[in-house]
């Protein structure tokens, strides 16, 4: 491995750790869990921590991205951290105009839609990265033995965010551009890769462990539009940790059809959301890839009973892979009791030991 020195996965503890031994497809002590979004409005101590803060300004903060990144783990004892950041801080950094809208996402001064717009993207400079890695390396220093998943948005979901100008339902501009204008559609999905696959690298060398690409709107693809126009930058995205030796998660939404093309992308494990069983996901896999998933968000509310029995159906299914990480299908939704999660946690390492 390249990993630097001192890097935590060079330590037994992390690299002996739940998540690391389950994304290698080998047993661990426990089947790990963490949420995707568990940093975030569901936690008072965050809401405290963000007041007066926009959203990416507390990213850009590193104390502020450390200590939000290590609240989820001290109060609900989830067997990861996922670096606190967004999909879009690397645009922010290389000079793009985009703010996030607190209850609306990502949204772009100018959209990006011409081949001009594409060639007038400002590249991303390796030192606008250092408030990354002094964030991830303040993390690391306090998370001890539980691993740090750091992640990046995928060049599909970046480039569907850059070409809508914010967020969108059917994402018919970028999946438009794909065939008006491949050139310009090429070009950007490059740069959206280049971009990303900076950001992991910068993420996995300050000390993350693991990452995750998410690629949440790839479900609104068909599979020759995923195969023939975003696999491949997937793939390079994927690429610039790959000589590092970290496990490599590939997540999306409504993307049961192309779980095999986003494992083949190049990821040691495969996330699913809500829609399908793990068992069909992982005979979807060959059965030879280690699954993440799916507990639905809509039953964190629901009766304790109701929520156990969903939880021990997930675990039973789950087990039909190789390997099987719990998480819920998408993020938390902002309304949930934290002390639902909390218990969710106790209750899978308890059913699972
Ligand atoms: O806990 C974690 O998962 C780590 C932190 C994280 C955030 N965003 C924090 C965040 C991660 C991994 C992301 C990724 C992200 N951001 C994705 C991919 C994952 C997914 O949810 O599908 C996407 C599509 C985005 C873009 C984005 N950023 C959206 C759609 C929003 C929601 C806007 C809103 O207010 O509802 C954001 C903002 C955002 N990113 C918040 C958080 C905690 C909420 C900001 C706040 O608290 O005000």
């Amino acid at each position: 491995t390249a990993l630097p020195a001192g890097h935590p996965l060079r330590s037994e503890g992390v690299a002996q750790s739940p998540l690391v031994r389950t994304l290698r497809g080998l047993p661990a002590a426990h089947t790990p869990v963490w949420f995707m979004r568990q940093a975030g409005r569901s936690m008072p101590e965050y809401r405290a921590a963000r007041e007066g803060t926009g959203m990416l300004e507390a990213c850009l903060t590193p104390e502020l991205a450390a200590e939000i990144t290590l609240q989820p783990v001290r109060r609900h004892g989830v067997d990861a951290a996922i670096f606190f950041s967004d999909i879009v801080v690397p645009m922010k950094l290389s000079g793009v105009g985009v703010d996030i809208v607190a209850g609306r996402g990502p949204v772009l001064e100018h959209p990006v839609r011409t081949a001009a717009d594409v060639a007038a993207l400002p590249e991303l400079a390796d030192a606008d990265l250092d408030p990354i890695r002094e964030a991830v390396a303040r993390t690391v220093a306090e998370l001890g033995d539980t691993p740090l998943i750091g992640f990046a948005g995928a060049p599909f979901t970046i480039a569907a965010y850059a070409v809508e100008g914010g967020p969108s339902r059917d994402h018919l501009r970028p999946r438009t551009m794909m065939h008006a204008d491949p050139q310009s559609w090429e070009a950007l999905a490059q740069w959206a890769a280049r971009t990303s696959g900076a950001f992991l690298r910068a993420q996995v060398e300050a000390g993350a462990s693991a990452v995750q690409l998410f690629d949440s709107w790839a479900g609104s693809l068909s599979l020759g539009d995923y195969e023939a126009h975003v696999q491949r930058h997937s793939a390079d995205a994927l690429a610039a940790v790959a000589e590092l030796g970290v496990p490599r998660i590939h997540f999306g939404t409504g993307t049961g059809e192309l779980l095999a093309a986003m494992r083949d992308a190049g990821a040691d494990a495969v996330g699913v959301d809500y829609r399908i069983p793990l068992d069909e996901a992982s005979r979807r896999l060959g059965g030879r890839t280690v699954v993440q998933g799916n507990i639905d968000p809509a039953l964190l509310p629901a009766p304790r009973e109701v929520l156990h029995e969903h939880t021990r159906d997930v675990l039973r299914r789950g087990r039909s892979a190789p390997g099987h990480v719990v998480n819920l299908g998408h993020g938390v939704p902002p309304e949930t009791d934290p002390d639902v999660l909390s218990e969710l946690v106790t209750f899978i390492h308890k059913e699972t030991r």
